[in-house]
């Protein structure tokens, strides 16, 4: 089955080499041809170029995308969208003036969805699940991970890992697995931290690695959570069962956590709300991928992070969702990349490369994901007509997307 899609506007983020990710200067840099066509054989993109090379081409299907702009779908490389019920009555708790620390020492937070979660079957939570992922996929999300953590017990944590695996074999997009194995601390381990920790690298991490249910080890590593001790010994025992280490870090206050991850081969570190030089420092001398998620910023009104520094220092950046009942009841990649234009200052370049390859990075597929690529697969948004890229995060809160192709077909 192959697809034709002619007379494209502008084909973005066109990238004939396999780069794995962009940093500092070259997130300026955003390679498009215009007046295009792109061709698919069935979930893989064969071909693409100006529509003067495009004479007599034929196809199963031909799509005229004049006036439209063609890209890749949005990666995104953070997300708990495995949750049981809402928290809107948290929203309001924290409108009437309590804050999100306040919600979270009187047991509400992360407390209340582990809550209930424990006590939701695992086929209602794959059917929430599954609907909050068709949502995304129409929004133009092609690849997403997603994290357990509202579990809390290794029995929970196995059922919200079990589902992500049941939408992972039912779901066209490209999913992969985190175990945030410490999230915050279960109420029966109050006054025994070391207690939950030792659970989690005795029973928990080895279970999730034998039945291969996760690729990823995450931690909260904030105050009043997990310090840089726990973080150090859940990494650790994370990698010893191969999983590698993806994880929450400066998102209230920043202790040291960037240098733990990065020394442990962290792929990413996610949030950055707080951010010392010593950690833009820590950040060069590895590979790791700084993510933002701007639209966590928005939501619960605290410092967005700081991008442009990232940036100007030569690092790379990416942009997720962070979709989740507490801090980001949104999944919807297009809002975060305005909010990343508007708020973060990042230009529409950077702001498209952070969404689609760097976020591929982020979730270690960048050689199969995030741009137009000869041999990558073939997820793509076309757009409804508009007159640039730049009109994208420009016109926000508006949906420009016409139409979602994942893997060579429209969902
Ligand atoms: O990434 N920061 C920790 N975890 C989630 C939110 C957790 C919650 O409030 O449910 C986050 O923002
Ligand atoms: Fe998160």
């Amino acid at each position: 089955m192959t697809t034709l899609i002619t007379n494209i506007q502008e084909l973005i983020q066109v990238r004939e080499s396999n780069i794995l990710k962009v940093s500092g200067q070259d997130m300026k840099r955003l390679p498009t041809i215009k007046n295009a066509y792109l061709l698919i054989d069935d979930d893989t993109i064969v071909g693409y170029g100006p529509m003067d090379d495009c004479n007599n081409m034929e196809a199963d299907t031909v799509i005229n995308a004049s006036g439209k702009l063609v890209l890749p779908t949005w990666c995104d490389s953070h997300t708990h969208i495995v949750y049981a019920g809402n928290r809107e009555q948290e929203f309001v708790d924290r409108i009437n003036g309590l804050s999100y620390e306040d919600i979270a020492n009187r047991g509400g937070g992360i407390l209340n969805s582990a809550e209930k979660l424990q006590l939701t079957s695992e086929d209602d939570l794959y059917i929430q699940s599954a609907n909050r992922l068709k949502q995304v996929m129409k929004l133009g999300t092609g690849a997403i991970e997603i994290k357990s953590g509202y579990g809390l017990t290794v029995e929970a944590e196995l059922k919200m890992l079990r589902v992500i695996k049941r939408l992972k074999q039912n779901f066209p997009l490209k999913v992969k697995a985190t175990l945030l194995a410490a999230h915050a601390v279960p109420k029966e381990y109050k006054d025994n931290k070391e207690g939950f920790v030792d659970l989690v690298i005795n029973e928990l991490i080895p279970k999730v690695a034998k039945e291969q249910l996760a690729k990823y080890i995450d931690v909260f590593c904030e105050k009043g959570y997990f310090d840089l001790n726990d973080t150090e010994r859940i990494l650790k025992a994370g990698k010893l069962h191969g999983l590698v280490p993806k994880i929450h870090v400066n998102q209230f206050n920043a202790f040291g956590g960037i240098e733990v991850a990065v020394n442990n081969q962290a792929l990413s570190v996610d949030h950055l709300e707080e951010l010392t030089l010593n950690d833009i420092e820590v950040l060069k001398t590895g590979e790791t991928m700084p993510v933002a998620l701007p639209s966590c910023s928005y939501f619960l009104s605290i410092p967005y992070t700081p991008g442009r520094k990232l940036i100007e220092a030569g690092l790379p950046l990416a942009l997720a969702t962070d979709y989740n009942p507490g801090s980001t009841p949104s999944g919807n990649m297009n809002f975060v990349v305005s909010t990343a234009c508007i708020k973060m200052k990042l230009t529409p370049e950077e702001a498209i490369n952070a969404a689609t390859i760097n976020g591929a990075y982020a979730m270690g597929i960048s050689n199969m994901y995030g741009s137009i690529t000869r041999g990558k697969k073939a997820n793509i948004i076309i757009t409804k007509p508009v007159p640039s890229y730049a009109y994208l995060p420009y016109a926000f809160g508006n949906n420009h997307i016409e139409t979602v192709i994942i893997n060579g077909q429209i969902v």
